[in-house]
């Protein structure tokens, strides 16, 4: 029932027409960055990324992060490579990069203000790549830095790409919830509560009532739950069904101090990829659900358009990302995933039916960049 909707209105004709010319925009910063650096030059014959690593004397993170943007260019065939003994070697092709990159932001900006947020936080990350590259400086500080957190604030709250995964999110919470009586929510990695924004909004401009469900909101950070309150209330009027707990979902339940069968509904937006062991999470999400309880993973999916995700260039560049355990089956790359791999994570963490909303399977048949889904897993 969602998958028209998802198609045509939620990723409507601006996202359609955007989203590659992002792509084209950041695979021009990548090269203006190597141009800078001189790993252009390094690139017109075949090099390895551990002789570029030694060469400019980066720290090890350097090495996830060349890997991506080589594979990157590679996947646009501005990049070849070939494998001696196991070691992959990169080199320029002969294809030429265009250099329009002022005029696609312009045009963006023009037919819709709310593409500029992604251009803003890609360039805000290239233009202190080889410091970041270097470990003078990380993602982390960039990006969070007093002067540059506006940044992705906007980029979160109202960037065109990134909307979609609240709108997908508060949309199915609200099906779930109305289908409900007086349920008990739980909302992990709220961040500064944009997919809790979206909840309540939507349930505002439907006329639903916003005192119907009781809401846990939660994140590791502990000035997340401080500056997330305000704007929640001026929403609500009051906080009287709101509770504001940290809740570290790497932890389990004895760790926590928390009882089982505790919730209805728990659900998280963008934030369950970084899950140190993904399946360790998810049964312990399970265990905290009441029977016939729902959990709504609102997560960006690797499409089958690109599985380069525009936004690892920006999560890249943070420590943490990459330190997830993997595993073949449901886990086989850290970050983002195919959708096909959170369902078969989402079973491994014991959930009796699991499904996406919208059916991925059916929408990926009609459009190849479906980047944004909700993995639903059902306790019985
Ligand atoms: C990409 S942000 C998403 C925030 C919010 N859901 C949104 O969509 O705007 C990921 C959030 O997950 C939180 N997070 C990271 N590790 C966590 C953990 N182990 N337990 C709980 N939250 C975590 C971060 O603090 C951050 O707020």
């Amino acid at each position: 029932m969602f998958e028209d909707w998802y198609l045509e209105d939620l990723l409507d004709k601006n996202v359609k027409t955007m989203w590659p010319l992002t792509d084209k925009y950041l695979l021009q910063l990548i090269k203006k960055v190597f141009d800078r650096i001189g790993i252009s030059e390094d690139l017109k014959d075949f090099i390895s990324i551990q002789q570029i690593m030694e060469k400019y004397n980066y720290v090890e993170k350097a090495d996830r992060m060349l890997r991506w943007d080589l594979e990157r260019l590679k996947f646009d065939e501005y990049v070849e490579s070939k494998e001696e003994n196991g070691v992959v070697f990169y080199k320029y092709t002969s294809k030429e990069m265009p250099t329009d990159y002022e005029e696609i932001y312009n045009w963006c900006n023009n037919e819709d203000p709310r593409s500029i947020h992604a251009f803003k936080l890609l360039a805000l990350v290239a233009d202190n790549y080889e410091d970041i590259l270097e470990g003078k400086t990380s993602g982390v500080n960039v990006i969070y830095s007093p002067e540059n957190i506006h940044i992705i604030n906007e980029y979160y709250q109202h960037g065109l790409f990134y909307t979609v995964n609240n709108v997908l999110g508060g949309k199915v919470l609200n099906y779930e919830v109305d289908k409900r009586n007086n349920p008990k929510i739980l909302e992990l990695g709220g961040g500064l509560g944009s997919g809790t924004k979206q909840f309540l909004g939507q349930r505002k401009d439907a006329g639903k009532d916003l005192k119907s469900f009781v809401y846990n909101f939660t994140d590791v950070t502990n000035s997340m739950l401080r500056k997330t309150k305000k704007p929640i209330e001026e929403i609500t009027g009051d906080l009287s069904n709101f509770e504001f707990n940290k809740h570290d979902f790497n932890k389990s339940l004895e760790e926590l101090g928390l009882e089982e069968e505790q919730y209805d509904i728990i659900w998280a937006v963008n934030a369950i990829h970084v899950a140190t062991n993904l399946k360790f999470t998810l049964q312990q999400l399970y265990r905290l659900l009441k029977p016939q309880g729902t959990l709504l993973i609102v997560e960006t999916v690797r499409p089958e358009y690109c599985p380069w995700v525009q936004h690892e260039f920006i999560i890249n560049s943070l420590d943490d990302y990459g330190n997830v355990e993997l595993n073949d089956e449901w886990r086989p790359v850290h970050g983002f995933m195919r959708w096909t791999n959170w369902v078969k994570a989402v079973e491994a963490g014991g959930f009796d039916i699991v499904d996406t909303v919208p059916n991925m399977a059916e929408v990926e048949k009609r459009y190849n960049n479906c980047y944004a889904t909700v993995i639903r897993g059902q306790k019985k």
